[in-house]
């Protein structure tokens, strides 16, 4: 039964977040116990939607996932891997991207792999054509069938040297989910190198992989036979992290997130502060908190790390909204990541959308008719107004503007932010925020 969240605005959010294991890594984390031929134990795991979906991928190929009950920490044991129904597949993949990582360890584990079509935050086209190029020069033959894609490599993954024409995050994890137990060498450039992926390759490196990345954005993996279990500890949502803090400047409030790292944030940190923001960094985590004084607009180009995230974007826009002055968003990651900004703009905001790259460098989406710059002016009074969430980020974006509007907002569709914010009502709760959640007629 989907929720719905009525919101009165106006109260600034205090207290104390924690954030743990991140939406981006854990998955891929749990892709990966499948290469070994024993158990692993991955913690700092979240209760998130997107874990979920993979549990119950992988318990669908004989893998076991069992959760301490109080730590939440998984042991996946894959030593029993097998073939799985393709409709039981598509019903269990949701409208999650991971299952297309499935592909090496399952082909390294049972010879083949059926991948359904893919869902995923509706912010763009979101192909995956890279990954199965990535497949096809291991030497997989990929197949479309009905509902999917059935990928299998008759002889076995051979290493290659592979080119990406766009560091993209999911193609990269393709090749290292593929390349660590293929027979050779891979040498693949253009990578992506995010915290995430580091994280990646520290638990392959656990796992017996030998993976090095070089300072040209090139990783080489020598491929070895057979690999053991791993047993890590998640680094933590800086995504996350980052949504608290816009949260903070948003309602003018002033939050502690534990579990927020320095090192995964210091480009949002150092934008943060030039809007005005204040901040404490410590060990444990950071405060982040509003001054009391003006935000200040700025202009900003997302970009792969180590630039301004694509997923830090959509909750800084509406803090933006409340700076005294126009900013500009250039958003050169996806084609369609402002599609947010609708339901702000009928709450007030100031905001237009243009198919210019209004930034320091033309992008990849100029002049192809993708709205993918914004202008935002402000300081906008925002009124509470009814919201239907559209995307993961988008939506957390919404429920920040209601919390700071004037008046009341109906959010629907909250069941989406599940996927990558781990019990976010009940820490809206501890902030202090004015709502209430019922279940939609
Ligand atoms: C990951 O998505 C994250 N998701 C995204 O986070 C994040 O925004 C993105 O990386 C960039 O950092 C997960 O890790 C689950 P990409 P991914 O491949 O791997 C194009 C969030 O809110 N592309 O780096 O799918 C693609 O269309 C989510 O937490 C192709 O053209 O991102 C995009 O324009 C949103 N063909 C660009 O590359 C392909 O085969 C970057 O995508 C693959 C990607």
């Amino acid at each position: 039964m989907s929720s719905v969240l009525t919101i009165r605005g106006g109260v600034p959010l205090t207290g104390r977040v924690t954030v743990r294991g991140a939406k981006n890594l854990v998955p891929k984390a749990m892709v990966a116990a499948l290469l070994g031929n024993e158990p692993s134990v991955l913690r700092n795991v979240p209760e998130i939607k997107d874990v979920e979906v993979v549990t119950s991928l992988l318990q669908l190929h004989g893998v076991t996932v069992e959760k301490d009950p109080i730590t939440g920490d998984l042991t996946l044991d894959p030593t029993n891997a097998k073939t799985a129904s393709h409709t039981a597949i598509d019903a269990h993949a949701g409208d999650s991207r991971i299952p297309i990582l499935l592909c090496g360890p399952l082909i390294h584990a049972i010879g083949e792999a059926f991948i359904p079509d893919l869902g995923g935050c509706k912010i763009g086209d979101r192909p995956i054509d890279y990954h199965l190029n990535v497949l096809r020069q291991f030497g997989a033959v990929v197949e479309k069938r009905p509902g999917g894609i059935h990928i299998s490599a008759p002889g076995g993954l051979k290493g290659a040297k592979i080119s990406l024409p766009y560091p993209s995050v999911g193609a990269t994890e393709q090749v290292l989910l593929s390349a660590t137990r293929a027979e050779g060498i891979t040498e693949l450039s253009g990578a992506a190198t995010e915290p995430e992926i580091v994280d990646l390759i520290a638990v392959l490196q656990k796992m017996g992989a030998i993976i090095s990345v070089q300072t040209d954005r090139t990783i080489r993996i020598e491929g070895v036979p057979d690999l053991g279990g791993y047993n890590h500890r998640a680094l933590s949502d800086r995504n996350e992290s980052a949504s608290w803090a816009s949260a903070a400047l948003v309602t003018r409030g002033d939050i502690f997130v534990e579990g927020a790292t320095q090192r995964d944030m210091m480009t949002f940190l150092n934008t943060y502060r030039k809007v005005g923001g204040g901040m404490d960094i410590g060990d444990d985590g950071i405060r982040f908190y509003h001054k009391g004084g003006k935000l200040n607009p700025l202009v900003l180009e997302t970009d792969v790390h180590p630039g301004f995230m694509t997923d830090w974007q959509q909750p800084l826009i509406v803090a933006l909204t409340q700076a005294e002055g126009v900013s500009i968003v250039h958003e050169t990651v996806y084609e369609n990541r402002f599609g947010f900004t609708d339901a702000l703009i009928r709450m007030g905001a100031n905001i237009q959308v243009h198919r210019e790259c209004l930034g320091s460098v033309p992008c990849r989406f100029g002049q192809r008719n993708f709205l993918h710059s914004a202008v935002i002016s402000g300081p906008a009074q925002l009124t509470g107004t009814d919201i239907d969430v559209p995307d993961l980020r988008g939506g957390f974006s919404h429920l920040i503007a209601a919390l700071a509007a004037s008046g009341t907002s109906r959010v629907t569709g909250i069941d989406i932010i599940n996927r990558g914010y781990e019990r976010f009502t009940e820490k809206l709760a501890g902030l202090g925020a004015d709502f209430d959640i019922t279940s939609a007629e």
